[in-house]
């Protein structure tokens, strides 16, 4: 089974790469140092947009060994957690909205041989989300409304991260912290600073002139922060 990173990193997420050469963008983020990658995966119901499905989560596999994070914006998420599994993704990230008590998710998903994750929209109050994080490997709070790739970053995320940070510390939990929207080198010590472990960026990777440099420096700043606890 796959774990997720014991260091904190970035995940580019592939949204926003030039998808006429996929298997390109990938290999180029690799070599700018990325082992993680965000998959999208919208159903035009849950939000207002459509991206793609488990086939090209595969066809991903193929190109990449690295770790594959899934998340389903998606309206019925656990009737494709099968055809997710055999895609051979390492995680699957589900929303609260959609599962108001998302243990049973959890277990499904695990047993599945995934690692489970559990979003949430920036109108969802965060305590909402803190007893069921015992379950989840991954919180993915997300810092715009999901749907679109390249929107601005929320600033009440930065204490809804802090908010969770402490109760996972207080807590002794092993879940991972993610931050999804908007996050880019403008705002990305803050969001570290508050206590996340996973950086997603979509625009700001795939547009970024020196792609390496971002990645060194992503990476030094959740070292920095690692070294504080
Ligand atoms: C939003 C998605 C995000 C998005 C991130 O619906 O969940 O993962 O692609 O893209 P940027 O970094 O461009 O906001
Ligand atoms: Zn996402």
């Amino acid at each position: 089974m796959a774990h997720i990173n014991e260091m904190a990193t970035i995940a580019p997420s592939i949204l926003a790469a030039d998808f006429s050469r996929l298997g390109e963008e990938i290999k180029d983020a690799e070599q700018a140092g990325v082992d993680f990658f965000h998959l999208d995966i919208m159903d035009g119901h849950f939000v207002p947009n459509i991206s793609y499905g488990p086939d090209i989560c595969k066809t991903i596999n193929k190109i990449t060994d690295g770790y594959l994070d899934t998340h389903l914006m998606l309206s019925e998420p656990e009737k494709y957690f099968e055809a997710f599994a055999k895609a051979g993704v390492d995680s699957l990230t589900i929303h609260l909205e959609v599962h108001p008590d998302p243990e049973s998710y959890a277990k499904e998903i695990r047993a599945l041989g995934m690692a489970p994750g559990l979003s949430l929209n920036p109108d969802m109050p965060i305590e909402k989300a803190l007893p069921y994080l015992e379950h989840f490997d991954l919180l993915l709070i997300m810092s715009v409304f999901p749907g679109f790739g390249g929107q601005s970053f929320i600033e009440a995320s930065i204490g809804r991260i802090e908010t969770a940070r402490e109760f996972i510390d207080k807590h002794g939990l092993k879940t991972k912290i993610s931050v999804d929207g908007g996050v880019d080198r403008t705002n990305a010590a803050r969001v570290v600073d508050a206590g996340a472990d996973i950086l997603v960026m979509g625009t700001a990777f795939f547009r970024s002139e020196d792609r390496r440099e971002l990645v060194s420096h992503v990476t030094s700043l959740t070292h920095n922060r690692s070294q504080k606890i």
